[in-house]
């Protein structure tokens, strides 16, 4: 199933050179329907391209043996997952705020509509190479999958995430991008059972979440280790190959884009929150449509 060519329906392209660019209403709009549609926008000629000194610091996180991730909270300011240590960490942490930097501006430039509601959340860099990475099916992010993580319960909220592949060798970042999120979740939203009376409070009190795990996040979740855990899905499901040489940028919502990151190293990630209501079309958005298939009310607020 794997067809090159569907390549054009999965992905939507912007010629901009500049993360500071502005945009004309025409771009605007086709932007926010690509991205709300659940297609990638994919920036061809977007670089991100630190500085040697800066190089060389991304270089030595590289070297971190097990680390899969450095990030940054923009909110403290405190890089988490690298050896490197006083001048060499604020460096680090400074090119990492320069990214997130420049993917909020273009996010504000391209969404207009989203700016007064959109939360910068955590910078990532991704040093290392994926392909040929062991993990757990569950960890393993070489196979398709919808974003949901246990321990930040999104409430609804949508994940929005800006990727820069900025290896210094040519190395392309390969991506699998599978079907439609409706048609996923009406597949596995059956087999999948529903949450259990007051786990969601006793895991908040237990600090095992953040804030307390709402029905869309357990559903979200269970959709996230299903498709991941079913070898016939993995094999047979719909999907396209989509590689994002360096020098190139992208984004989409990871929470209903099915996604597998096969291969790449040396690439930035810049994730967002916005709330469904924010979206141009908030039918669109995962909350909603697992809310129409269960029939039921499932997000912050909603009971179990
Ligand atoms: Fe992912």
């Amino acid at each position: 199933m794997e067809d090159v060519a569907r390549a054009t329906s999965v992905v939507e392209l912007f010629e901009t050179r500049d993360w500071e660019s502005s945009f004309s209403p025409d771009k605007q709009m086709r932007a926010v329907t690509a991205l709300e549609r659940g297609r990638v926008l994919f920036f061809p000629h977007l670089a991100f391209d630190p500085d040697p000194e800066a190089r060389r610091l991304l270089g030595m996180a590289a070297g971190d043996e097990g680390r899969k991730n450095v990030s940054l909270d923009p909110a403290t300011g405190r890089v988490h997952g690298t050896s490197a240590q006083d001048l060499d960490k604020a460096r680090l942490g400074a090119v990492m705020e320069q990214f997130g930097g420049r993917a909020h501006a273009l996010v504000g430039a391209l969404f207009p509509r989203y700016a007064s509601r959109i939360e910068r959340a955590r910078t990532s860099f991704r040093p290392s190479e994926i392909a040929g990475r062991a993990s757990t099916a569950r960890h393993d992010d070489k196979l398709l999958h919808v974003d949901a993580f246990p321990t930040r319960p999104t409430g609804g909220r949508r994940i929005l995430r800006v990727f820069a592949n900025a290896a210094p060798d040519g190395v392309e970042r390969v991506w699998r991008v599978g079907e439609p999120f409706e048609a996923f979740a009406r597949g596995f939203m059956p087999k999948l059972r529903r949450p259990l009376p007051g786990q969601a409070y006793v895991m908040h009190k237990l600090g095992l979440t953040k804030t307390r795990r709402s029905a869309y996040d357990h559903y979200m979740l269970r959709l996230h280790d299903a498709a991941k855990l079913d070898a016939g899905y993995q094999r047979d499901a719909p999907r396209t190959v989509v590689s994002f040489p360096p020098g190139t940028a992208w984004m989409c919502y990871t929470d209903c884009v099915l996604h597998a990151a096969l291969a790449g190293r040396f690439a930035f990630e810049q994730t967002f929150h916005l709330p469904v209501e924010a979206m141009a079309d908030p039918t669109l958005s995962p909350l909603r449509v697992l809310e129409r298939i269960t029939g039921r009310k499932l997000g912050e607020g909603a009971s179990g």
